[in-house]
């Protein structure tokens, strides 16, 4: 089987490492991929999506992957659908469910899919009027696809309006501000849960937990996510069976019912609350981090679980999980991440790393300089261990292997799961 993976994230080296694996796949193209994935698949360029299908019309590519939410939300499924290809995401209508928050949020509130309470507005004075009326904590979120940076969780009134002028009148987001959606702060823990999606069924993946902010202790601004554990033991066997059925299995079948069946991955962003899980967002693709320790987990050939999902016809026998083990992921991020930062700088060390997954994202392999830097998030160091003590160590151990000037990370991942490991 030839394989093509869209995107060169981290996650999108970990797919690529997972489905090299697998005994059906013979090749594995990546567009653009990264310095990591260079080393097993064969990295191509090409970002226009009708410059891809004919690529994998020509090459005869047998499965196409795709990492990125832009081009789902741009139609690449339909796109590729229509050629008679073979692709694992949802179209353009079922990719609303993260490219559209007010869609998203519509559609929680007709099928009773639990979520924070919310408004949508599409000028400026109105949401204004409401912020001022329902006062603060408040959470103000661009409607359109803002590379993450489109929500802002604010504790006074102030900062909600000011959020509100940005997006709509400095429109600092563009289009994606034109509409901004209000809701309720909602107070718990986060999680993640990722599942295998076919447009009927949904297999859930083992429950991840991200670190967004770049400073220990969860301060500073927000990044793509600065590390991740998994299985996390605040999702408990309760929690995900109603995660399951109150939010996973509705969706799912309110999709299907409107027309637009989910295919592909879909990610629950969760807050855990007390009175239950309730959507913070919906994200139509693999998560990153999340995937970097997810995948590893895996004890089934992802090849087939992407094809069985493509062809509408999962089995949820044929999804496995490795027992008793958790893996945690540190990322190594350029020194500004996330405002600006240097590219370019030599990376050294990685060939001493020997018991840790090394997961590759803003990297480039050089003629002359051999592997540098290349953007904001640069590598994943990815342990395996028996238990969330033994993985941390690991992970921590191999990191410090690692040298680039301006390195920067996080020391503190996964310690709240380590809190509760050792208090258990
Ligand atoms: P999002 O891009 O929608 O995942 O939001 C980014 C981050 O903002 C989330 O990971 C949460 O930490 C926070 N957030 C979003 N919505 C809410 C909410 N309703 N209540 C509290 N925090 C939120
Ligand atoms: N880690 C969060 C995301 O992929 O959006």
């Amino acid at each position: 089987m030839k394989v093509l993976i869209i995107g060169n994230g981290g996650r999108e080296h970990a797919i690529a490492w997972k489905l090299a694996q697998s005994p059906q796949v013979s090749k594995i193209y990546c567009s653009p991929g990264n310095g990591g994935t260079a080393a097993i698949a064969e990295n191509i360029s090409f970002q226009n999506i009708h410059v891809l299908t004919e690529f994998a019309i020509n090459h005869g590519i047998d499965l196409t992957v795709v990492g990125p939410e832009a081009y789902l939300a741009d139609g690449i499924v339909d796109v590729f659908q229509k050629a008679g290809l073979c692709v694992y995401g949802p179209t353009k209508l079922a990719a609303r469910l993260e490219s559209s928050k007010a869609f998203s949020k519509a559609f929680m509130k007709k099928y009773n899919i639990p979520t924070a309470k919310f408004e949508s507005f599409s000028d400026a004075e109105s949401a204004k009027a409401y912020i001022r009326q329902v006062g603060a904590p408040i959470v103000v979120k661009a409607d359109g696809l803002a590379a993450g940076k489109g929500v802002v969780v604010a504790f006074d009134v102030e900062t909600a309006l000011k959020a509100v002028d940005d997006m709509m009148t400095a429109k600092i987001f563009g289009e994606s501000g034109a509409t901004v959606v209000i809701e309720e702060y909602l107070e718990g823990e986060e999680a993640s849960l990722l599942a295998f999606c076919d447009g009927n069924i949904g297999i859930p993946m083992i429950p991840a937990q991200d670190h967004k902010r770049i400073g220990d202790g969860d301060t500073g601004p927000n990044t793509g996510g600065m590390g991740t554990y998994a299985p996390t033991s605040a999702v408990t066997p309760d929690v995900m069976e109603r995660i399951v059925n109150e939010i996973l299995n509705p969706t799912l079948k309110a999709m299907a019912l409107e027309g637009t069946p989910f295919v592909g991955t879909l990610f629950l962003g969760l807050m855990l609350t007390k009175t239950g899980p309730k959507v913070i967002e919906y994200n139509v693709r693999f998560g990153d981090p999340e995937t970097q320790v997810v995948l590893p987990l895996l004890d089934s050939d992802l090849a087939q679980v992407f094809k069985d999902a493509a062809n509408g016809c999962l089995d949820p026998k044929s999804v496995r999980w490795k027992q008793d083990q958790v893996a945690v992921c540190v990322v190594l991020a350029s020194g500004g991440y996330p405002g600006a930062y240097q590219t370019g700088i030599t990376i050294d060390g990685l060939d001493t790393i020997q018991n840790s997954l090394v997961f590759h994202a803003g990297t480039k392999q050089t003629a002359d300089q051999g592997l540098v830097t290349a953007g904001g998030r640069v590598l994943n160091i990815v342990h395996v261990g028996e238990n969330i003590q033994s993985a941390i160590e690991g992970v921590y151990a191999d990191v410090e292997k690692v040298h680039f000037e301006g390195m920067i990370y996080r020391k503190d991942i996964a310690r709240r799961e380590l809190n509760r490991y050792i208090k258990k």
